[in-house]
């Protein structure tokens, strides 16, 4: 008889209380397939006398979580406590120390300290699990660092925010404005009281930097993405999207290009027909384009305890298995450096929203600034004053600005900015012209 995996387990939050019951609910079964009982013995957090969502009345309780990382009685620590600071590195830190294998769903403390933390595991021969850390339930980081060993990737790409995706869905299905949106997510339990971390993509860029390094074998830096959010999106916006064949997302993207590894997190035009752009409400999707399996998608929930909880048994069904890999797929040593990508120098389509002026020569003066840079037009759309897109009458009187949409073929960051400065310098438009980069898919 295999003696069972001993869990020490700090964070009884939405994530832990859910691993603890699920643990249990399949206790049999893990038994099975891991080839040996996983029994979680000792639990942490911050307060013994809260209610918690799952039976804990049994288990031994260590009030301070970097003891339980060391405790002799526990085989694997499990951190679901969150944060990039202490508690949450000193006790992972100790248990790697300790030669105990680590499993955390925790990007922030990855996104930040996750090249030293896997170079502590390696020297100390055990796991650092993270699968829940990215996408929730989906399994992403075991695709990328197992089931895609032998693929070159080019790129990797998805929707990594719930809450962003949701707003994002109810402001085009429905016509709402951004405000309106966030305050239903907020309403509904998607979004945090201070929702900018989620809306103005740094959660994504945190997620992003863990792929890119497990894709590309670049050393994990949230610092090297470039970010924005998606505050600036309006239902205008969405509805031109509708009518050029597109949808916006909010998209993670990291790519292999000839300058180095591009990552960034923007709104992102992708077309209708494609996988992603399928992809509705608080739900999350990956794509990865590798050379020898192509184009795989996988979509599925991104938060939520059980889901995530899945993605933390899985994990801990890993180290009962005994089967352990570099954190970040190849050794710490031979991650290389990620430097910040140079949007300027970014090549894709565009997607332009600006107000014309309605005298003559504007057109012409716009066509002349974008030609100036090299710029070609696949499409332009001009709405008819007095026309919404989706019915309505439109009281504009003659001398309002005119909505003008310009969709580009490739071009780049920097010809986009300086033809737009143009423009905006020759007063042929009323306000900041809206821009959002299209992504090929
Ligand atoms: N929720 C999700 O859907 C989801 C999805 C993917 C990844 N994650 C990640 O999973 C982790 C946990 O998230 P969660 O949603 O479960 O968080 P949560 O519901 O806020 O739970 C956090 C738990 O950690 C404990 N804790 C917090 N600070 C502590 C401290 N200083 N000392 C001891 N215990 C402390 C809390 O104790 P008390 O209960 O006593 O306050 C609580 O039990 C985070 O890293 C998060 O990013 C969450």
């Amino acid at each position: 008889m295999v003696a069972p995996l001993k869990v020490g387990l700090a964070g009884l939050g939405t994530v832990g209380a859910s691993v603890v019951t699920l643990i249990e609910r399949q206790r049999e079964a893990l038994a099975a397939r891991c080839g040996r009982a996983i029994e979680v013995v000792a639990v942490s957090a911050r307060s013994r006398e809260k209610a918690r969502a799952a039976d804990v009345g049994g288990l031994r309780w260590v009030g301070d979580p970097v003891a339980l990382a060391r405790d002799g009685e526990i085989d694997v620590f499990v951190e679901l406590m969150g944060g990039e600071g202490d508690p949450a590195k000193a006790a992972v830190e100790a248990a790697l120390a300790a030669g105990k294998s680590v499993i955390t769903a925790n990007k922030a403390l990855l996104a930040r300290h996750g090249v030293a933390l896997a170079a502590l595991a390696e020297a100390r021969h055990v796991a650092l699990n993270f699968e829940a850390a990215v996408a929730g339930g989906i399994p992403i980081v075991k695709t990328l660092r197992e089931g895609l060993v032998g693929n070159q990737l080019a790129r990797i790409y998805g929707i990594l925010n719930g809450t962003c995706n949701y707003i994002l869905t109810r402001m085009e299905q429905e016509r709402l404005s951004f405000a309106e949106c966030l305050k239903d997510a907020q309403r509904l339990g998607y979004a945090e009281a201070d929702p900018s971390f989620d809306i103005e993509g740094h959660d994504t860029a945190q997620k992003l930097a863990i792929l890119a390094s497990l894709a590309f074998g670049t050393k994990v830096d949230p610092d090297a993405v470039y970010v924005e959010g998606i505050s600036s999106i309006t239902p205008a916006d969405l509805d031109a999207a509708d009518e050029l064949g597109y949808r916006i997302k909010l998209l993670g993207v990291a790519m292999a290009t000839e300058k180095g590894i591009e990552q960034r997190v923007h709104p992102t035009m992708v077309r209708k027909d494609s996988a992603i752009a399928q992809v509705m409400g608080v739900v999350n999707a990956v794509t990865v384009d590798a050379d020898a399996v192509a184009a795989i998608t996988l979509v599925g929930p991104g938060a939520g305890g059980m889901a995530t909880a899945s993605a933390v048994v899985s994990d801990i069904g890993d180290v009962a298995r005994g089967v352990r890999t570099p954190p970040f797929g190849c050794p710490s040593a031979r991650l290389s450096v990620s430097e910040r990508a140079p949007m300027q120098r970014h090549e894709g389509g565009y997607y332009i929203r600006m107000l014309a002026l309605d005298r003559p020569g504007t057109f012409a003066t716009i066509a002349g600034r974008l030609s100036e840079q090299q710029i070609s037009l696949e499409s332009i759309v001009q709405r008819h004053r007095g026309t919404r897109p989706h019915g309505g009458d439109n009281p504009a009187s003659a001398t309002e600005p005119v909505p003008v949409i310009l969709i580009t073929y490739a071009t780049t960051e920097d010809a986009i900015r300086k033809a737009l400065a143009a423009v905006e310098r020759d007063e042929v438009i009323s306000g900041t012209p809206q821009v959002i980069r299209i992504e090929k898919n």
